[in-house]
């Protein structure tokens, strides 16, 4: 099994996107049989985690999975999971903004319009209402930027992370 390969250069792909304007994404051809949402292990999620730019591939991703307990009350994170007071976040990485056809957004984040990458979800996270306001998503916000990376690499590794 090459696992690690495939998904660090889905990794990369997704968290470049971050730094360059939306550029078409490059076909490599080789991508078709790329798995989708594959359950990882321990040491896997761990190889994805190296993977990542820095300081995501040094997270802690206990702490991130313990940081995430704040979002469950409104958010599923698992493939086809329920939408509640939040959408579900599966794959949310390399989404525009406001794209689950299946839940009812605030204006707000319909005329957003970016793309969903670590560092908006860093914006996002640290308070929501100051950097979208009108945004329903009512969230302190998450002051310690530590605990945001770990929370974010986490998501990265739990929501399937694949390019588009
Ligand atoms: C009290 C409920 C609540 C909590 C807690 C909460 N959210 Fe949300 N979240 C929402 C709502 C509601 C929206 C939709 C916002 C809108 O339409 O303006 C949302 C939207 C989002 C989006 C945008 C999704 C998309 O499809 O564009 C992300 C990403 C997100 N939340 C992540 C998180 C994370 C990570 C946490 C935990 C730190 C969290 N949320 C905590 C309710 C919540």
């Amino acid at each position: 099994m090459r696992l690690g390969p495939i998904l660090a250069a889905a990794a990369f792909a997704t968290l470049a996107a971050a730094c360059s304007p939306s550029q078409p994404s490059q076909t490599s051809g080789d991508t078709a049989s790329a798995p989708a949402a594959p359950a990882l292990s321990a040491e896997e999620k761990q190889k994805l985690l190296a993977s990542f730019p820095a300081p995501y591939n040094t997270a802690d991703l206990a702490n991130g999975q313990a940081k995430f307990g704040l979002c469950q009350s409104c958010h599923t994170i698992t493939p086809g999971g329920a939408n509640m007071t939040g959408p579900n976040l599966h794959g949310v990485f390399g989404k525009t903004s406001a794209s689950n056809p299946d839940f009812k957004y605030s204006d707000a984040l319909k005329a957003a319009g970016f793309e969903w990458d670590a560092a908006h979800l860093d914006q996002w996270l640290a308070q929501p209402q100051t950097f979208l306001p009108g945004t329903k998503m009512t969230f302190a916000g998450l002051k310690d930027a530590k605990d945001r990376t770990d929370l974010i690499a986490y998501l990265m590794v739990e929501t399937g992370h694949t390019p588009k």
